[in-house]
């Protein structure tokens, strides 16, 4: 193959749908980190890029959510490093990014990289970026000093799958680091964690679009869905609707499970032809701008629920929306989910036989959401404004072949909350208009 020299610029998140981190919501977050950890040295791994021969792409290369959230840049291969200067507080502290060098020969490959020097600085406004090859030599200066229990904190990726091939592995650079550290090593995952459950405004908005292109194309699902058709051309609508409204990536593997495979949590194979009468559980969640989001949907692919279906489907819808109604400061995921199994359990009926349908709800209601699907952060912490959380019941009938599960995302708001999916269709009724409508324009267009 013959390749054109490339020498593009690179810029933050160049031609992204969801556009570079606005800096100053980057610096709010840096300021932060160092404000919690008080004092020591940060350092946050970025992910690897893990081509697996000399020229193949690395067609799945997604940066660390740790190193996005405080840098905003997707180069593999690199270490942020932060200083904080005791005491806390805005300026408490300084930050370096250290950069592989650039390969020309392997840019005319896989694209324009960041190096380290006055282009990074121009086009990040990063005051200091430096070579990795510094690190060994900076560890001394930056861990010398001081008798601090935790000198250093480390966060960002995990270091597997290293290849070498686009610099030199994080592992390796980090050995002198940890080395004049001496013991006093301890993780930043706590911290980030804390940080990272409360969502800023750039976050609440990429969520919110992860949230309506997932919602849009669970609507084109609705429509499309028919018996005779296999799992995984529903999937192939929703995933051509979520590259199509700028998602860059799915959140999690669509799972999409007709009859039996509704009763299976997290059945992906998405293999099975649809027939008649089955319900088909859709849970699904377009990635944008590193946030994903994560909805369900239960639909009937005739069209109509049975009565029977339509009976489990309206208590777990009953449970969602007490527990949705509970979403409030100061409420806690232990409450909600409460909620939700006391709904059901005093609105079962005889539906689930002697005992109440509670005991086939076999998973917990809710998760943090952001840019993991189950997002970080200690389950038990109180709802505060700018969390987001599923809320998530299912019913599943295993003998029966008929599985429910209804999710939404839904952000904590000062005064109570806001759903960011209800656009997606969700009482019955609605899912029945909404593909019955579907029908009609197909129908039309033959
Ligand atoms: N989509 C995975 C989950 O709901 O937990
Ligand atoms: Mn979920
Ligand atoms: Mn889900």
């Amino acid at each position: 193959m013959r390749c054109p020299v490339v020498a593009p610029r690179v810029a933050a998140q160049a031609g992204s749908p969801a556009g570079p981190v606005p800096v100053e919501r980057l610096t709010a977050r840096r300021a932060a980190l160092l404000a919690r950890v008080g004092h020591g040295v940060v350092v946050v791994r970025s992910a690897e890029s893990r081509p697996d021969d000399a020229h193949a792409q690395d067609s799945d290369f997604r940066q660390d959510d740790d190193f996005f959230y405080l840098r905003g840049l997707e180069e593999s291969s690199a270490l942020l490093v932060g200083v904080a200067a005791g005491g806390g507080g805005a300026s408490g502290g300084s930050w370096r990014l250290y950069l592989p060098e650039r390969m020309p020969a392997r840019e005319q490959w896989t694209g324009a990289r960041l190096g380290p020097g006055a282009e990074a600085m121009a086009l990040t406004g990063i005051g200091d970026v430096r070579s990795v090859q510094r690190l060994a030599g900076d560890a001394a200066g930056l861990l010398g000093s001081g008798g601090d229990s935790t000198a250093l904190r480390v966060g960002g990726a995990a270091p597997r799958g290293c290849t070498g091939r686009e610099g030199p592995c994080t592992d390796a650079l980090l050995g002198p680091v940890l080395a004049a550290a001496r013991g006093r090593i301890g993780s930043l995952d706590p911290d980030m964690a804390q940080l990272r459950l409360v969502k800023d405004v750039d976050e609440i908005a990429r969520l919110r679009r992860a949230g309506a292109i997932t919602t849009a194309a669970l609507s084109e699902a609705l429509a499309a869905a028919e018996p005779g058709e296999h799992e995984y051309e529903l999937e192939a609508v929703i995933e051509a609707a979520f590259r199509r409204g700028g998602a860059e990536r799915v959140g999690f593997p669509t799972i999409v499970g007709s009859g039996p495979n509704s009763t299976v949590l997290h059945y992906d194979r998405n293999r099975r032809l649809m027939q008649a009468g089955d319900l088909v559980v859709m849970d699904v969640g377009a990635e944008f701008g590193y946030y994903t989001a994560d909805v369900t949907r239960t639909i009937p692919v005739s069209g109509e629920y049975t009565p029977r279906q339509r009976a489990i489907y309206d208590l777990v819808l009953g449970a969602q929306q007490a527990a949705i109604d509970s979403v409030r400061p100061g409420s806690s995921l232990m409450q909600l989910e409460n909620i939700a199994r006391r709904y059901i359990e005093t609105h079962s009926g005889s539906s689930c036989g002697p005992e109440s349908c509670e005991r086939y709800f076999i998973h917990g209601l809710s998760h943090w959401l952001g840019m993991d699907v189950h997002d970080v952060g200690p389950y038990t912490t109180p709802l505060r404004p700018g969390m987001v959380l599923t809320v998530e019941p299912g019913v599943y009938l295993a003998g029966e072949a008929l599985g429910v599960r209804i999710e939404d995302d839904v952000l904590v708001t000062a005064t109570g909350h806001e759903v960011l999916t209800s656009d997606a269709p969700r009482a019955a009724a609605e899912v029945e208009k909404e593909m019955r409508s579907g029908r009609s324009r197909r129908a039309g267009v033959k």
